[in-house]
């Protein structure tokens, strides 16, 4: 076999009248009086091909019973295309292959997806055959970019001296909040391994170890629900420190971030980033993670309409509304109502509305306001045409229904500017939040995170109050990464395990690796993850990250190509000592 001399995209005027040899896919074919044309497809992008047979009858024979699919190697002698006939659509768009010699190695059967990027195939049909689905130029685009993507984010890490070092897949559980994947030890019938939900602990000891700078690429593994954003197994840009300020760790990572849009997209974005508590967040934005390429933002009304007649609102922990400007007219009654349906899942008990409609208030609730009206258009700057939106409930009700709402709000009238790439720190985090389901305090980031030195005093009074060294960050309304300070003395470690309900003795059982590592010179560190299949779908402007993920699971964690998972033989289960209820 010959030796590739380019691949078919690369192919340029320079070329003209050098001998080549090109490798791919048959994109196209076309017969065209005598000759016979084929757009030959790699990696790279489309190269035509031209057989003539007058140049070779053999070749040209072979070419006849070319297939979309049958994969070939193809040598010939570049030319130029001719006056008119150039494509300005393809780079290689003013060259040909004059073919001298085909080797064919292989049919196709007519593929079950039609390698077209504008084709419209379905999602577990693509799964199931991905190695076709990833022929698609945008789909293979996507883990190009990836590529690419990982080797700026290793060059800026090993530039800025953080040391690659890989930590273990079978281990020992840690604490993230979601459930363990298990793997059963044969050895040790009736124990388990724990796939990490993250390096932790691990890189945590790493830093007790010296090494002052750590990074990975690392899959992480955790049982929980699916969405779009969210993988089984999913890979981190994880990252840890010694001696550093939280200020000191964002400001390496807004450099690599930096880095990377350049690198990757050749965008320039500014830094630092803004900075927003946690309590602005949810109070502006009804998430911790806000979009903030648009408005549309949560407004207050508690005060003003609790002296209304309306029992609902009257008697809320807290009411709020937003004003969807200039929009009345998009919405019947009927549209207006239904929308309470999608509040509903996030557990509101009704969504009211009123129509701004001239001077005056219209809708179900208008009658009920007719004192409160100047205030509350003056609060709502509200004016003729707007629609607006109430929710009362608890506040985190409130902020969780109208936050979704402002979401779908903002996709459907297209307020997102979607040029933007918005970066956000969300900082000052609750250290504690109360599970209503379990009845108890539990860590909002993981146990591990120092509490603010000026909030460690409620650790005994009030859980609520403590807050956290702990920062995310958002990009376009998608928590990108988390990170915090880590606590390094013991006494304080025991302290935030006992204050969410683990004594010293649980807590030596399941990390007493780490406790232990507290006693022998333990520095103080901080790190971050960022969450990298995220971070490549939101640059290549993907809606879910399985399109940047070479072989992913859907979304009831099935692995459709391979089929995982799937039944073990008796043989197995023998050896492992486990029996299927
Ligand atoms: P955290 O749990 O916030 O932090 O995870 C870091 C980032 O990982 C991404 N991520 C996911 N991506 C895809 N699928 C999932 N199931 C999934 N779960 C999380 C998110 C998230 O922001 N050890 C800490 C980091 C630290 O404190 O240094 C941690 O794992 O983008
Ligand atoms: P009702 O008095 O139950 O008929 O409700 C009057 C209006 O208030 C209806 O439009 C309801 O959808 C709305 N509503 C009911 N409960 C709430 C709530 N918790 N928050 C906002 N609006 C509500």
């Amino acid at each position: 076999m010959r030796i590739r001399s380019i691949y078919n995209g690369e192919v340029r005027d320079e070329q003209i009248g050098q001998e080549i040899t090109v490798y791919g896919w048959v994109n196209s074919r076309r017969d065209h009086g005598g000759l016979i044309f084929v757009d030959l497809r790699d990696r790279t992008g489309l190269l035509q091909l031209v057989f003539d047979p007058s140049i070779n009858k053999e070749s040209f024979d072979v070419a006849e019973n070319l297939r979309s699919e049958f994969v070939i190697g193809v040598t010939g002698v570049v030319r130029n295309r001719g006056e008119g006939l150039e494509n300005p659509k393809l780079a290689t768009g003013t060259v040909e292959l004059a073919v001298h010699d085909i080797t064919l190695f292989n049919r196709s059967k007519t593929p079950p997806i039609y390698i077209d990027d504008h084709a419209k195939i379905g999602d577990e049909v693509r799964m199931k055959y991905r190695y076709l689905d990833l022929r698609r130029p945008s789909k293979m685009n996507n883990l190009l970019l990836r590529s690419k993507a990982t080797h700026s984010i290793r060059r800026f890490l090993d530039q800025e001296g953080f040391i690659d070092i890989e930590t273990p897949y079978l281990a020992k559980s840690t604490p993230e909040g979601a459930r363990d994947y298990l793997v059963p030890s044969r050895v040790h019938e009736g124990e388990f391994y724990a796939l990490p939900q993250s390096p932790q602990l691990f890189k945590e000891l790493l830093m007790a170890s010296g090494f002052d700078r750590y990074y990975q690429v690392v899959r992480c593994f955790r049982d929980e629900d699916l969405r779009g954003d969210r993988q089984p197994e999913f890979s981190q840009v994880d990252l840890e420190t010694s001696f550093l300020p939280a200020e000191e760790i964002q400001r390496i990572t807004e450099e690599l971030l930096k880095q990377v849009l350049l690198d990757t997209l050749g965008i320039e974005i500014e830094t630092p980033f803004p900075r927003m508590p946690y309590d602005e967040a949810i109070s502006r934005f009804g998430s911790d993670k806000p979009d903030t390429r648009f408005g549309l933002e949560l407004i207050d009304v508690s005060d003003v309409v609790a002296k209304s007649d309306l029992q609902v609102f009257k008697k809320a922990e807290q009411v709020k509304a937003i004003n969807l400007k200039g929009l009345a007219s998009e919405y019947s009654r009927k549209d207006a109502d239904n929308l309470a349906n999608f509040v509903a899942r996030y557990g509101a008990k009704g969504l009211a509305w009123l129509k701004v409609d001239g001077e005056d208030l219209k809708g179900p609730i208008a009658k009920f306001l007719v004192e409160e009206k100047e205030e509350l258009n003056e609060r709502l700057d509200a004016k003729d045409g707007d629609i607006i939106f109430f929710c009362a409930d608890k506040k985190s009700v409130v902020a969780d229904s109208l936050g979704a709402l402002r979401n779908h709000f903002g996709k459907k009238h297209q307020l997102i500017d979607q040029s933007k790439f918005d970066f956000l720190w969300i900082v000052d985090w609750p250290m504690f939040e109360y599970s209503e389901e379990e009845k108890r305090y539990k860590a909002m980031h993981h146990p591990f995170t120092l509490p603010q030195a000026d909030t460690i005093q409620y650790l005994q009074s009030d859980l609520s109050k403590v807050r956290a060294e702990a920062y995310d960050i958002v990009l376009n309304g998608y928590e990108l990464g988390g990170g915090s300070l880590r606590i390094h003395e013991k006494e304080l470690q025991t302290q935030v395990l006992k204050a969410i309900g683990l004594p010293l003795e649980k807590a030596q059982e399941q990390f007493g690796f780490l406790l232990d590592a507290m006693d022998y010179g333990f520095p103080p560190v901080g790190g971050l993850a960022l969450g990298l299949d995220r971070f490549i779908m939101l640059l290549a402007g993907e809606e879910n990250i399985r399109e940047v993920i070479a072989f992913s699971k859907n979304n009831q964690a099935i692995d459709v190509l391979s089929n995982a998972p799937s039944e073990v033989s008796q043989v197995q289960l023998n050896e492992l000592g486990l029996k299927i209820k």
